[in-house]
């Protein structure tokens, strides 16, 4: 009918492509395409596959390159990105607020002495035979210092760049979703994260299966379904095992970041 027809154009001109409401701004290696995989079997929500890096690297081809990326979405959804460099770039939190103060952002953060083991992991993968991990942990093969510069341990230092975001946002714009608990406990995070960008809460624990071989919860796309979606084998790789000598020599490192990171955020995440 006429009034059948109408509704379709309606629907129909709505569709688009949006800038992102929300955004999975890291960490690396914290379980961020977990979270966003899990996200997106909610019906509300609509999200990029590849990292964008837009605000990182490609700021300078502008916001409808941006947004030309965004899968096309009703007025009801919400369009959603990760790109987990974004929380350890300086400029990023100013660049997102001039987008929109109110992008809701969301940060998952893992133990960074197990954090930076995974990172590690993942550059062995890729390159093969790397520098042993002590190597360029520390400096002059002592476990009392620290290199810092190494991208590996500095990504750890959670509590100086999330001060870099609040200078920007206030905290409840910042949701923050804790690693260890996404794999133990997924319905109960992606609970909080519904929650947090004001989505009915579709995805619940009825959604998740553990896989033993895989040792990670996998998900269901619709209940019904006898199966359902588990990550590609990139996540959730065997670490290598490092001396005692060297992980208690990190978390010592870490401890009082850690402590700060904390009270900056009034969550205990209890690492080690
Ligand atoms: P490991 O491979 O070190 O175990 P990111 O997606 O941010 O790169 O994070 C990768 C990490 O996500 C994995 O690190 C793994 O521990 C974690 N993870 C959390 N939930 C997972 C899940 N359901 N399946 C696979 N990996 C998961």
């Amino acid at each position: 009918s006429q009034t059948d027809n109408l509704y379709l154009t309606q629907t129909d001109n709505d569709r688009k492509r949006r800038l992102p409401q929300a955004i999975i701004i890291g960490v690396k290696k914290g379980g961020t395409r977990a979270l966003l995989e899990f996200l997106r079997v909610h019906p509300d929500v609509k999200a990029t596959g590849p990292e964008p890096h837009f605000f990182d690297k490609h700021y300078h081809k502008g916001l409808d390159w941006y947004r030309s990326l965004m899968p096309e979405t009703m007025r009801n959804q919400i369009t959603i990105e990760k790109t987990p460099s974004y929380f350890i770039t300086k400029e990023v939190p100013e660049r997102i607020f001039q987008m929109s103060n109110s992008t809701k952002l969301v940060l998952v953060v893992r133990d960074p002495v197990t954090r930076a083991i995974s990172d590690y992991t993942q550059i062995l993968s890729k390159h093969g035979k790397s520098k042993s991990f002590q190597s360029s942990a520390f400096l002059r093969n002592d476990t009392t210092k620290i290199n810092i510069s190494w991208i590996v341990i500095r990504i750890g230092l959670y509590v100086k760049h999330l001060e870099n975001w609040l200078s920007v946002f206030p905290l409840k714009q910042i949701h923050i979703v804790h690693g260890e608990n996404l794999v133990t406990n997924p319905g109960e995070e992606v609970r909080k994260v519904q929650k947090f960008l004001g989505l009915e809460p579709v995805i619940t624990d009825k959604h998740f299966f553990f896989n033993e071989r895989r040792g990670f919860p996998c998900i269901k796309k619709k209940l019904k379904h006898k199966r359902g979606h588990c990550l590609d084998e990139s996540k959730g790789r065997p670490h290598p095992r490092l001396p005692e000598s060297v992980m208690s020599a990190l978390r010592r490192f870490y401890r009082p970041y850690n402590e700060q990171f904390y009270r900056m955020t009034n969550i205990d995440f209890n690492w080690t």
